[in-house]
């Protein structure tokens, strides 16, 4: 059985589906610094090849663009790999997940595609990027509880978030089968609320910064804003699944995010701060907003993992906002702002 944690990923074969995805890129980075050899494969529906330009002519770098639903690809994309981790999904942030139920479906069929070629080509390990939306939602509905999420709360009677949260749940309980029926090795890592460089509009946080870019005035929130989330680093998020591929074999599904409790409102007045921009805050209750009270509980990733979350928010913040103010424009961001909420 492969063993990464011993033998280290100087020369894995290694792919990386959405591997110009936000944190896919991320992950790439971090597994080339590591020695290994990197197949990328990406349909760019969402994800953008300049996440990726920082290894144009390194060799141990391969870029597909192909969409992995297509006859034949994914069979060739897992070809010769001792490790796959599977990052291409239909997904965008809380408006799209919200407002969008067939195209997350296509997941479900994405999933099993790569499961089953990952099983059939005797991949050495398989990691999944799964999320906080596989934790029922009649739990995450109370702000005045202090409730932080642990992987056994993912149980009858699953009651995930919109059909992007079933599919990620099915995915789980496909490689834990996978697991249990034919031995196959792999690991499922949730991921909360991600947020860092080369992160998207769409999501919470990257859309405050935005606002505070393009100077709006008034600046909305979208729900009430005392819903409660823990963003967590993509650094974070990097580190983690690295080691949830070299220490879960059995298709434990972990969750990796921080346990800091930061209430939506919060965050805004933060990024208010930390830009210097002044604006009023105009909270809109109708717009999606998702689980209110969504917290993970990292003491298993600790325990299994040897890892914890080394960023914390307000640091992360200050990192992210320097990167988005250094490299984007304000008409690129101000042509594609208001549509990109709802849309991947
Ligand atoms: N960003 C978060 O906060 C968060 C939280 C939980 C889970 N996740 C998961 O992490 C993964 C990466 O998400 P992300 O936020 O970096 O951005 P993302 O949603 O842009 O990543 C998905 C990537 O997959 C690619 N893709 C989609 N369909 C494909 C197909 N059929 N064939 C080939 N490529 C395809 C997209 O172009 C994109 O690069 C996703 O699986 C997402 O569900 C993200």
């Amino acid at each position: 059985m492969l063993n990464l944690e011993r033998e280290g990923w100087g020369g894995r074969k290694v792919l990386v589906t959405g591997g110009a995805s936000f944190i896919g890129s991320h992950l790439v980075d971090s597994l080339l610094e590591r020695g290994a050899s990197v197949r990328a494969v990406d349909n760019l529906t969402s994800g953008r090849i300049e996440n990726l330009k920082q290894h144009q002519g390194n060799p141990r770098l391969e870029f597909v663009e192909a969409d992995l639903r297509e006859p034949g690809v994914a069979r060739q994309a897992v070809e010769g790999r001792d490790v796959v981790f599977h990052l291409a999904a239909d997904h965008g942030g809380r408006g799209y997940v919200d407002l969008h139920q067939a195209g997350p479906a296509s997941n479900l069929c994405l999933d099993g595609l790569i499961f089953s070629e990952a099983l059939r080509a005797r991949v050495g390990k398989t990691v999944f990027a799964s999320s906080g939306c596989v934790y029922p939602n009649y739990l995450q509905t109370d702000t005045s509880k202090e409730l932080y999420l642990t992987e056994d709360l993912v149980r009858p009677p699953y009651d995930a978030d919109n059909m992007y949260g079933w599919a990620k749940l099915m995915a789980e309980l496909t490689l834990a089968a996978y697991h249990r029926e034919h031995g196959m090795a792999a690991a499922s890592c949730r991921y909360f609320t991600v947020y860092g460089p080369r992160g998207v509009e769409n999501h919470a946080v990257i859309a405050m910064i935005a606002r505070a870019f393009l100077g709006k005035n008034p600046f909305d929130v979208w729900g009430d804003g005392t819903q409660i989330r823990n963003w967590t680093y993509i650094d974070d998020i990097v580190s983690g699944t690295i080691r949830a591929a070299e220490k879960i074999d059995d298709a434990a599904a972990v969750n990796l995010g921080t346990m800091e409790r930061v209430r939506v409102l919060d965050a805004a007045r933060m990024v208010l701060e930390y830009t210097g921009h002044k604006a009023e805050i105009r909270l809109l209750p109708n717009m999606p907003t998702g689980p209110r009270n969504r917290v993970a509980d990292n003491r298993l990733a600790k325990r299994l993992l040897d890892w914890e979350p080394k960023t914390p928010f307000a640091e992360g913040l200050r990192r992210t906002i320097d990167w988005y103010y250094g490299e984007k424009k304000k008409e690129e961001v101000t042509e594609m702002f208001e549509q990109k909420l709802t849309e991947r």
